[in-house]
């Protein structure tokens, strides 16, 4: 294959292993829309498609608020878009399968809007080996930018206006806290907050500490400041977002702790406040009394695991043991006894062996997890495990998702059935997806409840009478009291 680095600015999985002493600036003034680019989109739409995870989907609120100061208007019509961007995950090789799909058929619409800019952004962009596909197979595409990149958007799409050549600019090594970007936030009552970016912890099959870099935490004041702008302009809940939140603080320099954070946040009042996600290596005791302590923080948390034997653990790179974990498990649910824990696991890891896999079952039996995100393992090309040989057929593997998968959804109906007849609190999210004539919300347990209730209440937290409770949600009553 030709090598294109010469030409473009493109990622380096090199760069994007090393863990640099740079200190990263925090910049209240690093983004601007160049004069010429001020009212560009007047009259033009955009369009942008998210997969993956909750940092993506903050990232396009940023890239849909950076659009929308330049002039342009959101579409859901793909067709209509003048401006088109995917903002991809690259986790797992069907997550990356999708994106393609979705490249090929846009090639099309490219053919009858040959104006229309077409860009690829997120984890993929930051992967070598897809950029040299896009560059190879899929001409349609105008533009490639990093996670690194987004604040740059407006140069970039200005520069693929002017240019027939692919505009591709993803930096490896990653980039500073830019604190003056936009954004157009896609719920009015319900916000994520960045507190850091990026991954130091490197297990050895993931991916994200290449795509988004080293662990940057943003400062605890501008945190807190995002919070009460939210709680002033209405928001009810707001999701604390990193790949590992329980290490914010530790690049600061200073004693602020992920427990400092929560507690401060807690102290703004705002009604409803969650985290994601959690590494269970750093999850320490005084991060669970603060949220014992205080009631606005939701007792649910989210504790992937991956697998429940220790050699696996050891050759994943997680630094904690089945014994170790489940003693963090255990001190959750002495502190928060009705808390709410679901988790991840990956089955499948090169070579696992039965036995291996029946100590996850175990684990699993005796967590009872509320729910579990289940996956059968990807190889991502650039890390560790990737090299690793593997003797374990796919078969087996499904296998084994499937079995783990019985047990996920044994546990998932039991943990619910306990709310059966119970009053619970619930921020009304408006009408169900499968039947308007119902509502529907989340609990402060993070449970999904589809409910008769009064439709004017959208965006408040209202009492629910749970009457029926299946594996995947509740239904219940709004209460009268309520109306
Ligand atoms: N293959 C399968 N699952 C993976 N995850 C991360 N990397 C891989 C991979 N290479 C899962 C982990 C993680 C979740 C977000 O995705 O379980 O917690
Ligand atoms: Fe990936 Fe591990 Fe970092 Fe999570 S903690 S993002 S699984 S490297």
């Amino acid at each position: 294959m030709k090598d294109y680095s010469k030409y473009f600015k493109g990622p380096s999985l090199k760069d994007a292993r090393s863990r640099g002493r740079t200190e990263v600036q925090h910049l209240d003034d690093a983004f601007e829309i160049p004069a010429d680019m001020v009212g560009i989109g007047k009259g033009q739409t955009y369009y942008i498609q998210t997969y993956g995870c909750q940092a993506n989907e903050r990232d396009t609120e940023t890239l849909s608020g950076i659009l929308e100061m330049m002039g342009y208007t959101h579409t859901d019509e793909v067709k209509q878009a003048d401006v088109v961007l995917l903002n991809t995950c690259a986790i797992r090789e069907n997550a990356e399968e999708k994106v393609f799909g979705k490249i090929g058929y846009l090639k099309n619409i490219k053919k009858t809007r040959p104006n229309l800019i077409f860009g690829v952004c997120g984890c993929m962009a930051q992967e070598e080996v897809v950029v040299n596909k896009i560059l190879e197979k899929f001409p349609q595409v105008d533009l490639i930018f990093g996670t690194h990149n987004i604040h740059r958007l407006p140069v970039l799409l200005k520069q693929a206006m002017l240019e027939k050549e692919l505009v591709l600019e993803v930096w490896s090594k990653e980039g500073d806290v830019i604190e003056n970007l936009p954004s157009h936030r896609a719920n009015n009552y319900k916000a994520w907050v960045n507190i850091m970016y990026g991954c130091n912890k490197f297990c050895t099959y993931c991916i994200v500490p290449y795509t988004r870099g080293k662990e940057r935490s943003r400062e605890l004041d501008e945190i807190i400041k995002e919070v009460e702008e939210l709680k002033n302009s209405g928001y009810k809940e707001i999701t604390l977002l990193g790949q590992n939140v329980n290490s914010y603080g530790k690049d600061l320099n200073n004693d602020t702790s992920f427990a400092t954070l929560l507690e401060a946040v807690a102290k703004t009042g705002i009604d409803r406040i969650r985290f994601t996600t959690s590494h269970p290596w750093d999850f320490n005791a005084d991060m669970i009394d603060i949220i014992a302590k205080y009631d606005n923080i939701m007792p649910s948390i989210h504790l992937p695991v991956q697998s429940g034997n220790d050699e696996v653990l050891k050759l994943m790179g997680r630094r904690y043991s089945k014994e170790s974990y489940l003693k963090l498990f255990d001190m959750i649910k002495e502190k928060i006894p009705d808390c709410t824990i679901t988790t991840d696991i990956i089955v499948g890891f090169p070579n696992e062996t039965e036995e291996q896999f029946q100590d996850t079952l175990s684990l699993y039996n005796y967590c009872k997890y509320d729910l579990a995100y289940t996956f059968i393992y990807s190889p991502r090309e650039g890390t560790p495990a990737a090299k690793m040989e593997d003797n374990v057929p796919l078969s087996d593997k499904e296998q084994r998702l499937y079995r783990l998968n019985e047990l996920v959804n044994k546990y998932a109906n039991e943990a619910n059935q306990k709310y059966l007849g119970q009053v619970v609190k619930v921020l009304v999210e408006g009408p169900s997806k499968k039947n308007p004539d119902v509502l529907s919300g989340y609990t402060e347990h993070n449970k999904l409840i589809n409910f008769k209730g009064d439709a004017s209440m959208v965006g408040q937290i209202v009492d629910v009478r749970v009457t029926e409770a299946k594996t995947w949600a509740l239904t219940g009553e709004q209460l009268e009291s309520n109306n």
